[in-house]
């Protein structure tokens, strides 16, 4: 049974095997948990982006897809890029998102990860509401998570969102 954890803070400060990246496409980095990882992290992450751009992704990462590169200076061994859907009001793409935390997750099993940091995948630039990302967050991750991941964190950057994964995540 995988252990699910809360916390608040700052995911590139996490000592896990492996923490995920709320990316886009592109790979080439961007502003909020993307910029922070790749400020911190420095170069090497970028240059294994470019390079996974440069072979199997040339159109860029899809949506719901992950992939994994070294995580540079950062206290983690890995980065999991992953790119989360813009949220819609017309269009429920709650799959897309769902699907981001089950290809995490299985990227993370195929690099024996047993420690998984997550941040709130398309809450920020892509205005994914709290409430809903939380709920699909923590059912996938409940229902997906298996060994070797026995602990899987959700690094909550804000109070707001704290309390929204807290409000649903009753363990
Ligand atoms: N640690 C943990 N969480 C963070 C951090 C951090 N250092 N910085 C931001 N966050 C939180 C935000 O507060 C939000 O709750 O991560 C969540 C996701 O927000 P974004 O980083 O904006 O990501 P997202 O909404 O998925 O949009 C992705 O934004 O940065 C660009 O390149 C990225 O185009 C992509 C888009």
């Amino acid at each position: 049974m995988t252990e699910i954890r809360l916390v608040r803070g700052d995911i590139t400060e996490m000592s896990v095997d492996a923490i995920v990246n709320a990316a886009n496409s592109s790979l080439l980095g961007g502003g909020g948990v993307d910029g922070a990882i790749h400020r911190r992290g420095g170069p090497e992450i970028l240059a294994e982006c470019r390079a996974l751009r440069a072979s199997h992704w040339g159109r860029g990462l899809a949506t719901g897809e992950a992939v994994a590169t070294t995580a540079g200076r950062l206290a983690a061994r890995h980065v999991i890029h992953t790119v989360g859907p813009v949220w819609s009001a017309d269009e429920d793409r709650g799959g897309l998102l769902a699907q981001c935390y089950r290809s995490s997750l299985r990227v993370a099993a195929e690099l024996g990860a047993e420690t998984v940091a997550f941040p709130a995948i398309s809450t920020g630039v892509y205005r994914w509401p709290l409430d809903d990302a939380a709920r699909i967050a923590l059912g996938t991750v409940a229902e997906s998570a298996a060994p070797p991941v026995r602990t899987v964190w959700f690094v909550l950057f804000d109070a707001p969102a704290y309390a929204a994964f807290a409000a649903v995540h009753t363990r």
